[in-house]
């Protein structure tokens, strides 16, 4: 009865360690968050301003709200991002990493069949892990888009999942138009992007906070050279039975 107690008592410190990690890394990125919805925010402001001042106009009424409506997306989007990182904590559960790999892949289907991407998967059958798994979802996702936006038509993605020794590696290979070798320190800076109002570059930090949050490492290797360019993202996690 004794251990029981004192085995709760490690399950609500462990808890509340997980917790104030979640603020702490939380923290890091609220800074830069705010600033970067500041500027659209500031802009909507000023578009609905003009708008009422020459409400008689419609003719100009109508474009100011067309800018106000991009902007307005802008902010969505850097929030979407975001949400999967500040939402409700889920419980964390042993989840076998190749069924995730899967609903990520689906996810993307239409973007995949559309630059008719030939897909290799390696995928080793039992390779259970430890996770919130909506947020490695979220994870596997940013990578297979980042991946998508670099292929050609045609391009080719890979996906393997092996075992480690006590660790589960997965590795997301594109032969896409890889990464310039100055800019590879960059790519997981929050707002670091190559894709102007497309991206948020917020994909890949916030990969990053999550992967590590899970105790695990994230990397990656890419090339520019013609013929042989692309790039490889390897996400480690400790394995479930190995914890
Ligand atoms: N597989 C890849 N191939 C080539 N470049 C990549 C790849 N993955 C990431 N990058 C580079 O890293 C940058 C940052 O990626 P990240 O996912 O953080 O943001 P993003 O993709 O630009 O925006 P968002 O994730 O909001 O769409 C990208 O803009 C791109 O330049
Ligand atoms: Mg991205």
């Amino acid at each position: 009865m004794k251990n029981q107690t004192e085995q709760e008592r490690w399950q609500e410190l462990e808890e509340a360690l997980q917790r104030s990690e979640r603020l702490a890394a939380a923290g890091q990125y609220s800074a830069a968050i705010m600033h970067e919805i500041n500027n659209p925010l500031e802009t909507i402001s000023n578009l609905a301003y003009l708008a009422k001042a020459e409400a008689d106009d419609a003719a100009k009424v109508r474009e100011y709200l067309a800018q106000l409506e991009a902007e307005l997306a802008n902010v969505i989007r850097i929030a979407k991002q975001t949400l999967g990182f500040y939402g409700p904590a889920e419980a964390l559960r042993p989840v076998n990493l190749a069924e995730v790999a899967e609903s990520a892949l689906v996810v993307h289907g239409r973007r995949l069949s559309a630059k008719q991407v030939t897909l290799v998967k390696r995928l080793v059958d039992q390779a259970t892990v430890k996770i919130h798994p909506g947020e490695m979802l979220q994870v596997l996702s940013n990578l297979i888009a980042n991946a998508v936006d670099a292929l050609p038509e045609k391009g080719t993605l890979a996906i393997r999942l092996r075992k480690c020794r006590n660790e589960v590696h997965l590795m997301i290979v594109d032969d896409g138009h890889g990464i310039p070798a100055p800019l590879i320190d960059k790519v997981f800076d929050p707002f670091f992007t190559t894709k102007k109002e497309q991206g948020t570059g917020l994909g890949l930090a916030l990969s990053k906070a999550i992967v590590e949050r899970h105790k695990g490492r994230i990397r990656t290797r890419s090339s520019v050279s013609k013929g042989r360019s692309g790039t490889a993202f390897r996400i480690s996690l400790p394995l479930h039975d190995a914890v």
